[in-house]
């Protein structure tokens, strides 16, 4: 299946390698998302291997748009968390499109991705002015959004305040790990956007992830002066930035 109207976006995460067709009109899905576990160890063939088995499942021999929970330069994955770390220095076009058998890739933070699907079908708040989006997840991705033009591999997640790396006390997963409530919680992701404030004094901050579901439990006990606006395509995000990116780099 293939049309210019549609895309393919994969997101790669440290649990489940997700992917579906994409309208590039409304960003909505057209048809079913197939799911597979990510494979253990998430190396690079491996998590290719099951991109291929997702494209295949759909039925769609276009070009495909794919994220990593990587900094990708060039089409090379500078870091790698949540998956295997020989994918650091691999270029992940090429491992990518071995599999799928298509020179039509494109290979994108995932955060990043998540990003300009805001931008394009999200809230009209990430589209204008000096925008840091934030997914809440695993760990904490970022993308930086200046009027809807992405300033790419952002890792804000990884800022290190009061002697720890943002995303290993703020992020969702570490809720869930020290079963934290959402008062507790929200109070250590506030701490984190008042340093992001200082710092970069965005004109909003959108909030993205699993957790945006539950803004209005946590969002509201935030004290930053910067607006803070849940994000509106949650965890379809990064596939549908996936399909964007594919659409925009490598198509037809
Ligand atoms: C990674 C980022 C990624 C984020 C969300 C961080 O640990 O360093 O590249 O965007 O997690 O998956």
């Amino acid at each position: 299946m293939t049309d210019k109207a549609l895309g393919f976006g994969v997101d790669v995460g440290g649990s489940g390698v997700k992917g579906a067709v994409v309208d590039l009109h409304t960003g909505e899905f057209v048809g079913e998302r197939v799911k597979i576990a990510t494979p253990r160890p998430a190396t690079p063939n491996a998590v290719a291997e099951v991109v291929a088995q997702i494209t295949q499942q759909c039925n769609w021999s276009g070009p495909v748009g794919i994220t990593l929970p990587s900094v990708v330069v060039q089409q090379v994955a500078r870091t790698a968390a949540n998956i295997d770390q020989s994918w650091v220095g691999a270029n992940v076009h090429t491992v990518f499109a071995q599999a799928l058998g298509t020179e039509r890739v494109a290979v994108l933070n995932d955060a990043d991705a998540a990003g300009i699907a805001e931008v394009a079908f999200g809230d009209p708040a990430a589209r204008s002015g000096a925008v840091i989006f934030l997914t809440f997840g695993t760990g904490i991705g970022s993308s930086f959004l200046m009027d809807g033009t992405l300033f790419p591999n952002t890792e804000l997640g990884h800022m290190r305040i009061d002697g720890a790396e943002a995303e290993q006390f703020a992020s969702s997963a570490a809720r869930d790990r020290e079963k934290l409530s959402y008062k507790k919680w929200a109070k250590r992701v506030d701490t984190v956007l008042h340093e992001y404030e200082r710092l970069f004094n965005p004109s909003a901050f959108v909030v993205g992830g699993g957790i945006s579901r539950h803004a209005e439990r946590w969002v509201p006990m935030l004290t930053v002066e910067t607006p803070v606006v849940p994000a509106a395509l949650r965890n379809r995000a990064g596939i549908v930035g996936a399909a964007m990116a594919a659409q925009s780099r490598v198509a037809p």
